[in-house]
């Protein structure tokens, strides 16, 4: 007598798909990420390849990269700003037409989980041939962008196989966000003072993401709003490329209609799509929330349904028709859990509707072609 044995079911292992695996995995492969590169109680980073002083001369800073991973970059350049140094995350695709210049004193980032993204590797030739410094953010060790930037930082997030990306989107942002503060401190010589509040925080991740992905928030929310006409997704500083990235996961896996907005941008145009049937998924990070909650509010008064993502004790719970909880933590990482609640909304809705999780149609996993 045989068993059936289907590699690909056992890969899975417990889980349905690997979306749901890889969104479980993350309390794992964030530990690894962050493993021997923070030393919380003395607030220092160690970057393996980028000890103190490596980042002296750089005075600005172009990421540069595709889909999830550009949203990431957008996060790590957010990062960026917030500690004092000049940065912009670009749209690899975008980079041969609309190019910033590059300098002696630029840094250009290629954010890319397969290192084998045709925009991407597109514009980091060029940058490199323009002159710049040029450095990878990966998951995949010995992959072309990992072979052809003067430097790489791996975000060990271990492989990824569903095409929507999870995992890796948290682990590049956590990479980057070390990284800018790396950065910050090499080119404005003190370290920015909120790394002991920063780091600590950092250190429980894991063990706060395990909590929270015991929650059934998320699978509640997907459940009580499908069928609705379009989500949105709200967010300011930090909190908007979460919004932008929870937009495109819902997007990519459940076909429905779902967009992004900086939540101060809302009034000035989308606020016209907003009904009774649009739900707006509310990020609040600690930073300018009561900012974002009167945003939020403003599509709640037009009738649609408020989903707050924030910790427990937050205002925005009283105000919101619905609550999706995060635990408290730095406001440099606040949008990461709120994002990871996210991928899991996309997931469940997108399992109610029965599409093909792992493979979304139209899309692939590494897109080698321009
Ligand atoms: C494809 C995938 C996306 C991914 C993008 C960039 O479009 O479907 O999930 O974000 O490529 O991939 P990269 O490997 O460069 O991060």
């Amino acid at each position: 007598e045989t068993v059936e044995w289907d590699p690909e079911q056992a890969g899975k292992g417990e889980y349905d798909h690997f979306m749901l695996k890889e969104i479980y995995e993350q309390p794992t492969s964030l530990a690894q990420a962050i493993e021997g590169r923070i030393d919380p109680e003395n607030g220092q980073i160690a970057l393996e390849d980028f000890p103190p002083g490596t980042f002296e001369g750089v005075g600005n800073v172009q990421l540069i990269a595709c889909g999830t991973s550009y949203h990431a970059a957008l996060y790590g350049s957010l990062a960026l700003n917030q500690a004092g140094i000049r940065a912009t995350a670009l749209l690899a695709n975008e980079y041969s037409v609309t190019a910033p210049p590059v300098d002696d004193e630029t840094l250009v980032i290629a954010v890319t989980q397969s290192g084998e993204t045709a925009d991407t590797l597109n514009a980091l030739r060029q940058a490199t041939a323009a002159g710049a410094d040029t450095l990878t953010v990966t998951n995949v060790v010995g992959s072309t962008a990992a072979r052809e930037a003067d430097d790489t930082l791996f975000i060990r997030a271990g492989p990824e196989i569903g095409v929507a990306a999870t995992k890796t989107f948290s682990s590049q942002a956590v990479m980057l966000t070390l990284l800018a503060q790396r950065i910050a401190a090499d080119t404005c010589g003190e370290p920015p003072a909120d790394l002991t509040s920063l780091l600590p925080d950092l250190s429980r991740m894991p063990a706060q993401l395990e909590s929270m992905l015991a929650t059934d928030d998320a699978a509640r929310i997907a459940d009580r709003y499908r069928d609705s006409q379009s989500y949105f997704f709200i967010g300011r500083g930090l909190g908007y490329p979460v919004a932008l990235e929870g937009a495109l996961k819902f997007k990519e896996i459940t076909y429905e209609h779902a967009e992004g907005f900086a939540s101060g941008e809302l009034k000035h145009g989308p606020l016209a799509l907003v009904t009774p049937n649009t739900p707006v998924f509310a990020v609040f990070t600690g930073v300018e929330d009561e900012k974002t909650l009167k945003n939020a509010e403003e599509a709640q008064t037009r009738g649609a349904p408020v989903i707050a993502i924030c910790p427990d004790d937050h205002r925005a719970v009283e105000v919101a028709d619905q609550h999706i909880t995060i635990p408290a933590t730095d406001s440099e990482l606040a949008g990461l859990f709120a994002n990871v609640q996210l991928q899991l909304v996309s997931y469940h809705a997108a399992n109610q509707l029965d599409r093909p999780i792992d493979k979304p149609r139209n899309l692939a996993k590494s897109v080698t072609v321009e």
